[in-house]
């Protein structure tokens, strides 16, 4: 695996092929992550990652001094999963000047769930996806990119944002991978102590039965069911942010016209100081 750390030796080391197949991370690579690079390899001619925190979708307040950076272990976890390419800048390699030119994604699909509760996010989020699309995908008439269905929303504001930008890039969204428990795989699972991480798996619970409430009565009680699962989480002790249920299409809340539409459960809720978010299509 050749590592490259500058978007010059990157374009460099991608010259020769056509078509990358392309998974972005911040690092501290689990399986999640590893499942996507092997499903993207047999998609490009040329299989790439980045490593990258970036401090654009990070508020003031949150973790990204503290988030767990795991270098040799991530590149091997890489290289055994025949990653080709390795690209991670530097935070200079990256954004060598303020990064004043960014994405901003439309407030109906950004500022709902996710977006609501961590403001500006998804402008960090979109801003350095099309900087990393531009730097793998330059000059080359087509490619993928995979994306984690656990975190459902980013993934639909990539989908739109490479549809609206007409980028020639196929999104592929790889299915969340869970702990044998069914807590949905994550970097940030270990913030969690022994304590928590056995009640962690509530999270999924929650979503499952709020779901299978929702498929069973008529979509008007939906708001009192997801009022009745918060509570539930919260009397174990989360600070539950969301547990609501959506169209797949939109993200926005389904109306009696919808009942047989395609369905999400999503949620997010703090246990200790640790956040975590969790989805399921019904
Ligand atoms: O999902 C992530 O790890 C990040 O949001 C991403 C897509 C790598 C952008 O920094």
């Amino acid at each position: 695996m050749k590592i490259v750390h500058t978007i010059a030796d990157l374009r460099t080391a991608l010259a020769p092929f056509q078509r990358p197949a392309f998974v972005a991370t911040m690092g501290n690579l689990h399986d999640g992550h590893i499942a996507l690079v092997k499903q993207a390899k047999p998609l490009g001619d040329v299989t790439v990652a980045s490593i990258f925190v970036n401090r654009l979708q990070f508020a003031p307040h949150e973790d990204f001094d503290t988030y767990p950076r795991t270098w040799e272990a991530d590149c091997s976890k890489l290289e055994a999963a025949g990653c080709d390419v390795l690209f991670a800048p530097r935070e200079t390699d990256l954004y060598p000047e303020p990064q004043t030119y960014k994405v901003h994604p439309p407030a109906e699909l950004a500022n709902i769930l996710e977006g609501h509760f961590r403001p500006g996010f998804f402008v960090g989020v979109s801003t350095v996806v099309m900087k990393l699309f531009m730097c793998v995908f330059a000059g080359k008439p087509a490619g993928v990119a995979m994306f984690g269905k656990k975190d459902y929303q980013q993934q639909m504001i990539i989908r739109r944002l490479v549809q609206q930008f007409a980028l020639p890039i196929e999104i592929v969204g790889g299915d969340t991978l869970r702990a044998a428990d069914g807590l949905a795989l994550s970097s940030r699972n270990g913030y969690l102590n022994e304590q928590e991480r056995a009640e962690a798996v509530q999270l999924s619970q929650a979503l499952k039965a709020l779901g299978a409430a929702v498929k069973s009565g008529p979509i008007g009680d939906r708001e009192q069911l997801e009022e009745n699962a918060m509570q539930a989480l919260a009397a174990r002790g989360w600070k539950p942010d969301y547990l609501t249920v959506r169209r797949r299409t939109d993200l926005l809340p389904p109306e009696a016209s919808d009942a047989a539409a395609p369905l999400v459960v999503l949620g997010a809720a703090k246990l200790g100081t640790t956040r975590l978010i969790d989805n399921l299509e019904i």
